[in-house]
């Protein structure tokens, strides 16, 4: 059985050519970026081009990217690093309910070690109220780290309005774009963002790899002591392959971006048009319009997450629920629960597809047939 893979925005494969890239360079490029011989110089070559790339995708200035291990560390970088810079000046933050883990368990850190935060809510489409943002703002408030868009439902946030909001405030602004990259043009001057996080392997690129955008003039406390590489800010020595592999993710993404959200928008329709006529009963959570291309999460009445996805599996259909899975249960998702309310059915039957390059009408067709059938 070919599997059906629909679940892009947990990860997804590298594509060909950013394969072969970096396998030629983990063969070629084993040169430490630091060394001052030929050999090194090479490879610092390739980081500084790389480097030009991910600027360049996001509007920036080269010397205004932090290449880290992915969107976790961006993400922990930016909240972390602004907090311990700034405590003095202030300890209040602003989030959202609707973050990744990567910035929710950071925020709850923070408030372990006395910080404030604020957690704004959402409406029933995940979108937060740039009111409760005014309303929530404080003298002492640092950073605001609102999600460019959210990894569950794809429901993408008011980032221009905040950042316009934000121009006259002292606080960083941070959005974690780990969804959003790739998937939305993005120009971090024009959207006045301070720091913004992108992670390879969400848009075919390697894992463990990502960047996060430092504007000028905004300080960070590092994560990490040692080298010097990263001017300063992130020491360890550079990943160079992966760097480069990932600079070829990022340009083939760029050249082929509204074509691929004309793809992903046309493989959602059928799926969901062929559920439809099929006679499944479902309404999908989140916004219909200001939502990422690639993802749909639906809620279909009468099934459990947990039984549905295991047969999902079986049927050869990768998808996900947006919950945790501990210790062998599946945690209620964070982000249902902001939408909806404890207590509401969606929370128990709630499922995100993704789709992504490989996938095809044919496959999306399959899957829905496969669904309808588990389900009628
Ligand atoms: C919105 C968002 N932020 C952060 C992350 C973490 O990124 P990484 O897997 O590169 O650490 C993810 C990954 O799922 C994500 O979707």
């Amino acid at each position: 059985m070919t599997r059906i893979y629909l679940d892009h925005a947990a990860t997804t494969p590298m594509a060909e050519e950013v394969i072969q890239i970096f396998t030629a360079e983990i063969i070629d490029e084993f040169g430490n970026a630091s060394s001052i011989h030929q050999t090194g110089r090479n490879a610092r070559k390739k980081l500084d081009q790389a480097r030009n790339v991910f600027a360049a995708s996001i509007g920036a200035h080269e010397t205004e990217i932090t290449i880290t291990s992915g969107g976790t560390e961006a993400d922990n970088y930016a909240i972390f690093g602004t907090a311990y810079a700034r405590k003095s000046e202030g300890k209040h933050i602003i989030t959202t309910q609707i973050e990744h883990h990567a910035v929710l368990h950071a925020c709850e850190q923070l408030e372990r070690e006395g910080f404030d935060v604020t957690y704004l809510p959402v409406n029933k489409k995940g979108v937060i109220d740039i009111n409760d943002l005014k309303n929530s703002l404080r003298d002492d408030t640092i950073l605001v780290s609102v999600m460019y868009a959210n990894n569950e439902v794809g429901a993408i946030q008011p980032i221009q309005a905040i950042g316009d909001l934000l121009k006259d405030h002292p606080a960083y602004f941070h959005t974690d774009a780990v969804q959003a990259y790739g998937s939305i043009e993005i120009n971090v001057h024009a959207l006045h963002v301070d720091l913004l996080s992108v992670s390879s392997h969400k848009i075919n690129g390697p894992k463990g790899i990502g960047f996060l955008f430092v504007g000028k003039g905004i300080a960070l406390k590092p994560l990490f002591y040692g080298g010097q590489q990263e001017r300063k800010k992130r020491a360890g020595t550079e990943n160079i392959p992966a760097v480069v592999a990932f600079a070829k993710a990022v340009e083939l993404k760029q050249s082929k971006l509204q074509e691929s959200i004309t793809r992903n928008i046309q493989l959602k329709q059928v799926f969901v048009q062929q559920l439809e006529s099929n006679g499944v009963q479902f309404t999908v959570n989140g916004p219909k319009e200001d939502v990422l291309s690639h993802i749909l999460n639906i809620s279909i009445p009468k099934t459990d997450v947990e039984t549905f996805l295991v047969q999902l599996d079986l049927a050869g259909i990768d998808a996900s629920s947006g919950s945790a899975c501990t210790a062998g249960s599946i945690d209620p998702s964070h982000v249902l629960v902001a939408m909806y309310g404890e207590n509401s059915p969606e929370l128990r039957n709630s499922v995100r597809f993704s789709f992504g390059i490989n996938n095809t009408e044919q496959q999306v067709i399959e899957a829905a047939n496969k669904i309808s059938k588990i389900i009628l």
